[in-house]
């Protein structure tokens, strides 16, 4: 795999932790990526759990924690890009704000970012040939949209379209990304509902701010949302 030294693993506990574990005992730790065939505490955002069976891809990239708050939005893309090969119809392949993506309108990758020492931990994790049965959201995987792949195939695809995306934001700034991201954004200028942690709204998706935020034009105001959870209306 070029240009990312792999730390490849058959059980984790979760590859974000053994990624904090791994920097807290090397120095010039960055540009490695932690791969695990199953983790045992597989985690999601907003202390959710993480379902991480043996076939399904979960990764962990360390690099310097620069961009945090685009690094979602580039690690997206790069999932995406690394993923429409494999799926049947390609303009299924989805952007869900923050970073989720989509095949289908169905959950099928996460990211978890997370700052440790001077790092950013970029953790990834592609259904490939599972999904969660019981989770509150739809969701799917490679082999049900399109293609029969090994999990190490996709993590050599994303490997090489993180590296081109982050030097992309790199060189050209957010701008590019973002536009990128805004075109596979799912369902553009429809209804969504985005619970935040204190409140629900509803309203128009218009798109993301130079900044990131999901911008939603409600009926008083057009509102730049931080944090929260979307649902499809
Ligand atoms: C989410 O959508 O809630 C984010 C899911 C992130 C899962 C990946 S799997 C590899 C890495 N290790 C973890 O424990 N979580 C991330």
């Amino acid at each position: 795999m070029q240009n990312w030294n792999l730390i490849a693993l058959k059980q984790i506990d979760s590859t974000n932790e053994e990624a904090k574990r791994i920097i807290a005992k090397n120095q010039q730790i960055e540009n490695s990526v932690v791969w695990a065939e199953s983790q045992t505490k597989g985690k999601g955002r907003l202390d959710r759990k993480w379902e991480s069976p043996c076939g399904n891809l979960y990764c962990s990239f360390i690099v310097k924690n620069e961009n945090a708050h685009l690094m979602g939005f580039t690690t997206a893309v790069a999932v995406i890009e690394a993923i429409k090969n494999y799926v049947e119809d390609e303009n299924k392949v989805k952007s869900k704000w923050p970073n989720d993506v989509l095949v289908e309108g169905k959950k099928i990758s996460g990211i978890l970012l997370e700052v440790y020492e001077n790092y950013l931990i970029i953790g990834v994790g592609i259904n490939v040939n599972s999904h969660p049965e019981n989770s509150s959201y739809p969701t799917t995987n490679l082999l049900e949209t399109g293609e029969n792949v090994r999990a190490y195939d996709v993590l050599e695809s994303l490997s090489e379209s993180l590296l081109d995306n982050i030097n992309l934001l790199k060189n050209k700034g957010f701008v590019v990304i973002r536009e990128k991201w805004l075109q596979y954004a799912y369902k553009i200028g429809e209804k969504i509902q985005v619970n935040l942690i204190n409140e629900s709204t509803k309203g128009t998706f218009k798109g993301i701010s130079e900044q990131g935020a999901l911008i939603l034009q409600t009926n008083s105001e057009i509102r730049n949302i931080i944090a929260g959870d979307v649902f499809y209306l």
